[in-house]
């Protein structure tokens, strides 16, 4: 039986995150270079989405660049960004052919122009579509958005648009780049490291981790599939007793 026949299709996660991890050492098992590497990871990320959305997932995030991604070789982050650019643009109509929604979160002005304006115009040509969305964490990483909200909930303080006293989690939710998108049920990372790497820590609160070994270009559906199963197998507490959830 695979792993897609034993999902339970009631029990889904609205929304799975994707730490992709492992492409410089798949690379270089094969004697490559590390964009080699990258290059074939974008085959996963192709068959991680279709497979996604095939099964009825409705979001869909993954880590592509992270803010201390900028601190690799200069010829390594070039090469990102043209691959970025590229598979945006080229793989813009199956996005729209597949009802698929693209958005991004992270500090998008930071990205090369011809990187930022395809991206825009990739968001904006799939706004419509209502299958999935699938969202794309570029130049991101969770510390730099939660400064990022707390200086606009500081700043609307200051201007005495809005009160200490109530901010709350929603206020704060409210001010991150995931605005308007569920909180991610399931994480996945790939390549056998153990590590969040700064990546949405306020909304995986309350997140099942999932690892594994494969590396990031190997990963493909049935292994999406094999961790929504693992999933499904959980129990979710969320801070309460299994007695209390059997109710
Ligand atoms: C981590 O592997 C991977 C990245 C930093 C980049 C991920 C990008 C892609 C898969 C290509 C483009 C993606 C999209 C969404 C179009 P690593 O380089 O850290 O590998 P290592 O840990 O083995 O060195």
């Amino acid at each position: 039986m695979s792993f897609k026949e034993k999902i339970n299709p009631g029990k889904l996660p609205l929304h799975v995150a994707v730490i992709m991890d492992g492409n410089g050492r798949w690379a270089k098992q094969k004697g490559k270079i590390r964009v080699f590497g990258h290059q074939n990871g974008v085959k996963a990320v192709r068959d991680t989405v279709e497979g996604a959305a095939e099964i009825g997932i409705k979001f869909l995030t993954m880590y592509a660049f992270s803010t201390e991604n900028w601190n690799r070789p200069r010829y390594e982050v070039d090469a990102l960004m043209e691959l970025l650019v590229s598979t945006i643009s080229k793989e813009k109509e199956t996005l729209n052919k597949n009802n698929i929604r693209l958005l991004a979160i992270g500090d998008l002005n930071s990205l090369p122009g011809k990187c930022h304006q395809e991206l825009q115009e990739a968001i904006r040509d799939t706004s419509a579509n209502t299958r999935m969305s699938l969202v794309l964490a570029l130049s991101y990483s969770s510390k730099w958005e939660l400064m990022n909200a707390m200086k606009q909930i500081a700043t609307k303080i200051e201007k005495h648009e809005m009160e200490a006293s109530s901010v709350n989690e929603q206020t704060i939710a409210e001010h991150l780049c995931t605005k308007g998108i569920p909180d991610p049920e399931l994480l996945i990372r790939t390549s056998g490291e153990y590590r969040i790497s700064n990546f949405l820590l306020w909304q995986i609160a309350y997140a099942e981790l999932y690892f594994t070994d494969k590396l990031w270009p190997d990963f493909r559906r049935e292994d999406l599939y094999e961790a929504i199963v693992s999933y499904q197998q959980r129990e979710r507490r969320f801070g309460m007793v299994s007695e209390q959830l059997s109710k």
